[in-house]
């Protein structure tokens, strides 16, 4: 018997000012695409931003049902609309904030489950990290150099 011991490391800003410009503005599109989620169900928006290495940005909100799985969260919103009209470009950067329209979001919001699978799909697809950048609607906001951080022991091509 033996035991595997799995790391992972956040940097943590105490807030956007603390972030670079470029990583900034990329959190204020978020920011804005999240006002444009479509959640009367959670009252909980969601707002993505990727940048992308042609220099595109490409924007995501998360999108509600009534039939309530049949929605989508705003990363996969993100990542899926870039891999569709930009199939060869890598995503750089995600920014990622999220509110609740009931009471204020103030610790760092990280992607769920789903969205990490999906996430760490495209980092395999294009051999680099992703750096991913979240938090809530104020307050810190944690980065993490690349999806691995975020799932260990992750299931991808390599067991199929
Ligand atoms: N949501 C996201 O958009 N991203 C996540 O990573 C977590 C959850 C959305 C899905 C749903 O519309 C709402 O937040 C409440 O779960």
């Amino acid at each position: 018997m033996k035991e595997i011991n799995i790391t992972s490391s956040f940097l943590v800003y105490s807030g956007i000012e603390e972030l670079s410009e470029e990583i900034q503005s990329l959190m204020a599109q978020a920011v804005e695409i999240r006002k444009k989620a479509y959640a009367p169900y959670s009252q909980f928006k969601v707002g993505a931003a990727l940048l992308l290495d042609n220099g595109k940005i490409v924007l995501g909100s998360n999108q509600e049902n009534a039939a309530y799985p049949s929605g989508l969260c705003a990363e996969r919103v993100a990542i899926f609309h870039a891999g569709s009209i930009y199939p060869e470009a890598k995503i750089l950067k995600i920014a990622i904030t999220a509110a609740s329209d009931t009471n204020q979001t103030t610790a760092p919001i990280p992607p769920c489950g789903s969205c990490r699978q999906s996430i760490a799909e495209y980092e395999i697809k294009q051999d680099t990290p992703i750096e991913i950048y979240f938090m809530g609607e104020i307050g810190e906001v944690y980065k993490s150099a690349s999806l691995k951080n975020l799932l260990p022991f992750m299931f991808d091509k390599k067991f199929l």
